[in-house]
């Protein structure tokens, strides 16, 4: 299965995405997770990236997708993958094409994570990450078995850094007019399946299966 998760800040991508890892066997691409590893090792790409990231805008289409093109080369992609946060440009879904035309595959399913404005903010402020593995957790949604310690390895649970209000607000924003876009090229592909996120993360995972089942 080759599948892109597309939805909004805080819409469950990552979630999601992880328990399709799990069932699938196939590796989860998050772009926000090795742009997050670049910059916790302070390499020049992670420098640069930062500036964009704090401020809630989009890193240059040109480094994502150099990402991208060179993870999907990895062994582990040969049975397929789940794009998490990727593509979210038209250049970088462009990209995309090219590069799995040139590997000889093609997408199976792109699911679009449906959820309300005021769900969103609510998830992304009470979001904990585990600062060790990288295992999301919600306070209220999803609590960890302990306060503060991630459930699977004990790692110290940490806010992200854009998840502030206002860097929240711009990120949305962003969403709104550069990736937003993206639900009508795939559509126009016969790709999107949209997908109700309001319910439990449980519920979600279901209709998810049912929707690449459909596709
Ligand atoms: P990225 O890390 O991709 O962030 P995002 O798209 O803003 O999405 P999030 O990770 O915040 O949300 P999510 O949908 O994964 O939700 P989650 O599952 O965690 O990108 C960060 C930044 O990196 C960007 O702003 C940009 O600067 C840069 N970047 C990344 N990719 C790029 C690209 N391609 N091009 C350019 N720049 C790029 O869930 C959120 C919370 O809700 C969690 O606490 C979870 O437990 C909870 N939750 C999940 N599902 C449910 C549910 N059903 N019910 C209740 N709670 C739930
Ligand atoms: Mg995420």
């Amino acid at each position: 299965m080759k599948i892109i998760l597309l939805g909004p800040p805080g819409a469950g991508k990552g979630t999601q995405a992880a328990m399709l890892m799990e069932t699938h066997g196939i590796p989860q691409i998050s772009t926000g997770d090795i742009l997050r590893a670049a910059v916790r090792d302070q390499s020049p790409m992670g420098i640069k990236a930062k500036e964009y990231m704090d401020a809630g805008g989009l890193v240059p289409d040109e480094v994502v997708i150099g990402i991208v093109a060179e993870r999907l080369q990895h062994a582990d992609c040969a049975q397929g993958f789940i794009l998490d946060g990727f593509p979210r440009t038209v250049p970088q879904a462009d990209a995309l094409q090219q590069v799995l035309s040139e590997l000889n595959k093609s997408l199976n399913a792109v699911i679009s994570l449906e959820v309300d404005t005021e769900a969103l903010v609510e998830r992304l402020a009470g979001r904990r990450t585990c600062s060790s593995c990288g295992r999301g957790f919600h306070l209220k949604y999803d609590p960890p078995a302990e306060d503060g310690s991630c459930s699977s390895c004990g790692g110290n649970l940490i806010q992200r850094d854009d998840d502030q209000e206002a860097t929240i607000r711009n990120r949305m924003q962003v969403y709104q007019q550069q990736t937003a876009p993206l639900e009508d090229y795939y559509r126009e592909q016969g790709l999107l399946t949209a997908v109700d996120g309001m319910g439990e993360i449980d519920a979600v995972q279901r209709a998810i299966e049912t929707a690449l089942q459909a596709s």
